[in-house]
Parts: structure tokens; C-alpha cells; sequence
């Protein structure tokens, strides 16, 4: 069968590569892709579609016998992607318009755990700056605050206020200088969780779910979990932190009641749920819903996926997911990304990169593209994130030096990449 994969990440590469491997599968597109996916060759090739043009993403998926479609990234998911293609009976892996709310709507993900009691930060919801900052003034508010844009921002619509000053600040960029535009119409302002972030990966059919490996992101640029956020700079899966024993609460606790409430509420779940955890001494509370897989932690999830994923997806879409086989292999595996200088912010593109000969065949090692495009035989940077550079290994030890001695085989003018991807694991 005719895969189709919308997004153009690392994430997408990820998708890619484990849809390819399927002998389910005859023809994978990807829409638009980048220079990685156009490397690829065999099963796969590029569409030149934005993720945004639904319309032309549902006539290609028509025109080309696309019997499955999946979503990597958020926007289409916001702009209703799944309604529009199963509206024309096309099989599609994601959650609805109203279902992709646990993302898309900070306000509605958070009263939808109140209402669900699934724990997550204590929070206040304000639709201006005076009221926001009148309650801020008055109440005996502990700080650090958390302070989050509603919408979607691309990862970057929080502000960790250390003190009332920075609170106003934020308060008066998001509502009066509006950095984050309509997104920011309305903010939670929620409590401070103190312990260890990490992600779930739930793939479900709304019914039934199945889980991935769950990971740890690195969302700082710098070593050390320093300097300014970034859409994540590595990663590693699984996280010795999430327990077989926090992995059972987050289920109880968390994914269940998240399945069941949205189904009660007529928004019954489906595709993939990344449930970010912040866990303090074994206790697991929700920081977000994303209402998809992470980038960069797809690039550690699914290397790790032993059986068959496209089979796992058709059961997503046919309802039929606990009888299908879900199995990971006993491995650890690490993402390494290598980035523009310059990145988080402005940073300059069109930089020829070099792999050595042996990059692309070194054992266990995978190289997935984010910002790169190929043409005409060449490969140059096109992003801020450029590359995500991932090995598996016996142990989450072996996983990272196999990862950072791929690294060595790259070269491009002004890479930059963090040193300590997988420490904190280790
Ligand atoms: P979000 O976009 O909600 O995932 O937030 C981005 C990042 O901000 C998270 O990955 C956390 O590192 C941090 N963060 C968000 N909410 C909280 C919170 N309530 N307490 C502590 N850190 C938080
Ligand atoms: N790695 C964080 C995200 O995908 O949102």
C-alpha cells in the first residue's frame, strides 16, 4: 500500500524510515519532506505540498491510491486534517480538530485534567494583562511562576518567572507587545513542578492503546541544561527515570482517564499522545498533551519499535490495536542534533554538508534530516536544526558514544552541537 507522511522534520525522516521498512508498504511520499527524505531513494520520494494545504494533501492522497496518512506535525492536526480526510473516507493516524484541543488549547488541556482529575500543575486563566496582573499583586504567589500562552508557539510560548518583575514582563509581551500573536489571547498562569521531565508515547485507536519507549529531551541550547530553549537539542529513550512503577501510575493516573474523558465527552482520542511528565520523587504530573509524536524524540522512539509499525498504524485507524504486535527492542537509543550557529536565534543557511563515506552504513547508527535540502547531488543546510544524529546500543552508555562518533563523520561551516546529550540518563 501508498503511504503518506505530512511534515517536513527530523520527525518526518523518522516516520519515513520506519514505513518504509514495512512490506506492507509499496510507495512512501512525503509531504513536503527534506533533504533527507529526498535521499532516501527506493520506496520513497518528496512532495513538493506544504503541511498546511490540506486541500492538495487530500487530492494527492485521492490522486495516488494513498491508503494511509500520517500527521507529524501539530499545525495540521489544528487545522483539522483528520476530519477533512476521514469527512472523504480517507484512513488518516491523529487525533481530530476537538481532540487535538489537548495540545492546541492550553486552557482546554488543563481544565479537561481538572475536570478528569488528572494531575497537573495547580493554574489561573486570564484574558487580559490588568487582571493578570492585579492577582499576581495581591495573592501571596510563591515564584518561580509558570507563565504559558494558550496556543500553539512552537515550544516557546512559556516564561519561567523567577520573581514578580519578570511575571509582569511576560505578562506585558504576551498581552500588550502580543509575541505570540492570537495565540496568546489567553494565558495560564500556573504553579512551578519541581522534579524531572519526561515524555510517553501512547499510540491509540481511541478505545485501545499501545506504548512506545518513553525519553527524555534536552530543550536547552547549551550543556548543562543552559541557556535559551530550543525545539529540543537530543534525546534519549528509555528514561531509567520513568519506572515500570511510574510507568503504571502515569497509566492509572493519566493515560486512562486522559482515553476515557475525551471519549465521555464526545472527542473520543485517536493517534499518538505525547504526555510530558514532570516526575518528583516517583509521582507523575502532566506539564502538556502534544497531540503527536516529539521531535527529537521520535528519532530514539522508533528505532526502538521491533515489530512491524505500519501494522500498529493500520490497527490505530481500524480500531483493533490490542491485538495487534507492539514490541520494543531491550535497547537504549540516543539523539544527538546538530544544529546552525547561531540557532535559537537567527543563524544562516545554504552550507554544503559532508558525510564521510562510511556515515551512512556505520552499525546501528541512523542519520535523520531536519533542516537539510538536497539538489542536484548536494546536500546543504536549510534550518536551524540541521541534523539528528541517532544510534542504538546495548546500554544508554554505548548508545551515546556510538551517537557522538557519528558526529565526528559530519562536517558543516558553524555545526554546533550540545556535549552531554544522555547524561542525565547515564
Ligand atoms: P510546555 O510548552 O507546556 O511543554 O512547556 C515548555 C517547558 O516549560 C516544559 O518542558 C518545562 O520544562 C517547562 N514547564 C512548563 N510548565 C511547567 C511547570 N508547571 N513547572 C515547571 N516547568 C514547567
Ligand atoms: N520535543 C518536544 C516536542 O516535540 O514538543
Amino acid at each position: 500500500m501508498n503511504v503518506l507522511i505530512i511534515g517536513s522534520g527530523a520527525r518526518e525522516h523518522a516516520l519515513a524510515w520506519a514505513v518504509a521498512k514495512s512490506e506492507l508498504v509499496t510507495a512512501v511520499f512525503v509531504a513536503p519532506g527534506n533533504g533527507g527524505t529526498a535521499m532516501m531513494g527506493g520506496k520513497v520520494q518528496n512532495v513538493p505540498l506544504k503541511a498546511t494545504a490540506l486541500d492538495a494533501l487530500l487530492r494527492y492522497a485521492e490522486d495516488n491510491a494513498v491508503a494511509l496518512t500520517v500527521v507529524g506535525s501539530e499545525q495540521p492536526l489544528e487545522l483539522g486534517i483528520v476530519d477533512l480526510f476521514r469527512r472523504a473516507g480517507r484512513k488518516i493516524v491523529g487525533p481530530t480538530q476537538a481532540a487535538a484541543q489537548l495540545e492546541s488549547s492550553k486552557v482546554f488541556s488543563k481544565k479537561f485534567m481538572q475536570r478528569h482529575g488528572i494531575p497537573t500543575a495547580a493554574y489561573h486563566v486570564y484574558c487580559d494583562a490588568a487582571a493578570a496582573k492585579q492577582d499576581l499583586a495581591l495573592s501571596q504567589q510563591s515564584y518561580p511562576v509558570v507563565i504559558k500562552a494558550s496556543g500553539l508557539c512552537a515550544g516557546k510560548g512559556v516564561f519561567i518567572a523567577l520573581d514578580r518583575d519578570e511575571a509582569f514582563t511576560a505578562i506585558s509581551e504576551i498581552f500588550d507587545d502580543r509575541i505570540f500573536g492570537d495565540a496568546g489571547n489567553v494565558v495560564v498562569i500556573e504553579e512551578f513542578l519541581h522534579g524531572q521531565e519526561a515524555s510517553v508515547f501512547v499510540l491509540t485507536d481511541g478505545a485501545h492503546y499501545r506504548l512506545f519507549a518513553s525519553a527524555q529531551d534536552h530543550k536547552r541550547i547549551g550543556d548543562g541544561d543552559t541557556g535559551k530553549n530550543t525545539g529540543g537539542m537530543g534525546a534519549y529513550a528509555p528514561a531509567p527515570i520513568v519506572t515500570a512503577e511510574v510507568m503504571r501510575k502515569v497509566e492509572e493516573r493519566i493515560i486512562q482517564p486522559t482515553l476515557q474523558g475525551m471519549a465521555e465527552e464526545g472527542s473520543p482520542y485517536t493517534g499518538f499522545l505525547y504526555v510530558g511528565l514532570m516526575i518528583d520523587q516517583g509521582e507523575p504530573a502532566v506539564v502538556e498533551y502534544n497531540a503527536r509524536l516529539g521531535d527529537p524524540e521520535t528519532q530514539v522512539v522508533l528505532p526502538l519499535l521491533k515489530s512491524d509499525f505500519v501494522a500498529a498504524l493500520q490497527a490505530s485507524v481500524n480500531g483493533t490495536l490490542n491485538v495487534v504486535p507492539f514490541e520494543m527492542h531491550e535497547k537504549s537509543a540516543t539523539t544527538v542534533v546538530l544544529a546552525s550557529a547561531g540557532y535559537p536565534d537567527a543563524y544562516a543557511i545554504g552550507k554544503p554538508i559532508t558525510l564521510a563515506d562510511d556515515a551512512a552504513t556505520m552499525p546501528d547508527c541512523l542519520l535523520f534530516h531536519a533542516g537539510t535540502t538536497y539538489e542536484s547531488g548536494a546536500l546543504v543546510t536549510a534550518g536551524g536544526r540541521v541534523l539528528s544524529v541517532t544510534a542504538l546500543g546495548s546500554t544508554l552508555r554505548e548508545s551515546i558514544d556510538r551517537a557522538y562518533h557519528l558526529v565526528t563523520k559530519i562536517t558543516f561551516d558553524g555545526a554546533y552541537y550540545r556535549s552531554d546529550i544522555g547524561a542525565k540518563g547515564v
